[in-house]
């Protein structure tokens, strides 16, 4: 039997009846249900108009946007960009422009803490805070406060770990929508080179005098979360005691022009005219390179011809 309860929602007494107190919802346009907004996010669209990258927001940045057609919103340390969502906000557009461009917390809580934001805007997602320069708050805080973790910042970072075969190196770019042709892998003399193209920056692995030898195996990428995996191959089942010894720009993480090229040995298996000023060549990479060139990239090539590059 249906059990229908005679008692209204929110209950007496509850969170929600205490903090609704005389509030209403306000009538949304006919198509901007939860349900249609839900439709919205899972439609693939950019809806933070960052194209996926997660950027670092400092207070300047939040207030620029605080209008209706540009409004982001910082919530627990996170900036959500909510001009999408501001038709569907149940409590009409003007409620949630109070928190335009500010820290929108205590306002938040105060209305409906029980709300799950963070699922609802997770598409939504601009980024964090940026950490206040330590001048503002040296003396003022202590030292853990300071460097508190939700403050990080969006650096990649790396971590290995190791079976009997196989050596995990994994990367945390930290930015969502990352695939295999942003991962590029080189094992060439016993360096292992891996570069991450994170839009127009390069965070790059460069590892040397690697303990024994290894042969590259394949990259995994978990999209959502940015999370990038290169699998190598022992060559024995000897464990690791360290990855290897970094070498020249290992572990950085800075734009991509100034990182310079990288060249890798190449075998021509074919070249065919295809018209009086076009020619196709087939290159065949290294057993041990990860490489795909994205559409609408191009790549350098170099022949030396008598000891000279050309
Ligand atoms: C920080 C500024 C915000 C203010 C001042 C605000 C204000 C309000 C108000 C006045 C209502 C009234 C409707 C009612 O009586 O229930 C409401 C409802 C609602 N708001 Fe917000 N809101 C804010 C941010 C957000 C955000 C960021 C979300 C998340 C996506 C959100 C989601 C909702 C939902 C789902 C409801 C209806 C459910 C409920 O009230 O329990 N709001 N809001």
């Amino acid at each position: 039997m249906l059990n229908v309860p005679a008692q209204a929602f929110p209950a007496s007494g509850s969170q929600q009846r205490a903090a609704a107190g005389g509030r209403s919802k306000v009538p949304l346009k006919p198509g901007r249900s939860l349900m249609d907004w839900i439709r919205l996010t899972k439609s693939g669209k950019d809806l933070t108009g960052l194209k996926g990258r997660l950027i670092e927001v400092t207070e300047q940045e939040l207030a620029k946007h605080s209008k209706k057609d540009d409004c982001w919103i910082c919530i627990r340390g996170l900036v959500y960009n909510v001009t999408p969502y501001m038709e569907y906000h149940p409590g009409g557009d003007d409620e949630l422009m109070r928190a335009a461009g500010t820290d929108g917390t205590d306002l938040f809580d105060q209305v409906h803490r029980w709300v799950n934001y963070e699922s609802m805007l997770k598409e939504c997602l601009v980024g964090r805070m940026a950490l206040k320069p330590l001048a503002a708050t040296t003396g003022m805080l202590p030292k853990n406060k300071v460097l508190d973790t939700s403050s990080k910042d969006l650096t990649p970072s790396y971590d290995w770990f190791q079976t009997d075969y196989l050596v995990t190196v994994v990367i945390y770019t930290k930015q969502k929508g990352m695939n295999s042709e942003m991962v590029i892998v080189d094992y060439q003399d016993g360096r292992l080179r891996i570069d991450s193209i994170l839009r127009d920056y390069s965070y790059l692995l460069h590892i040397g005098k690697c303990f024994s030898f290894i042969f590259f195996f394949k990259v995994h990428v978990a999209e959502k979360v940015g999370k990038v995996e290169i699998v190598l191959k022992k060559k024995d089942n000897i464990p690791w005691s360290k990855l290897g010894q970094p070498l020249s720009s290992h572990n950085s993480f800075i734009k991509c022009t100034e990182r310079g090229l990288y060249y890798r040995k190449c075998k021509l298996i074919s070249k065919t005219e295809v018209t009086h000023d076009t020619k196709l060549f087939c290159l065949m990479l290294p057993q041990s390179t990860h490489l795909q060139v994205p559409v609408g990239h191009h790549i350098y090539l170099k022949q030396i011809i008598a000891g000279k590059n050309s």
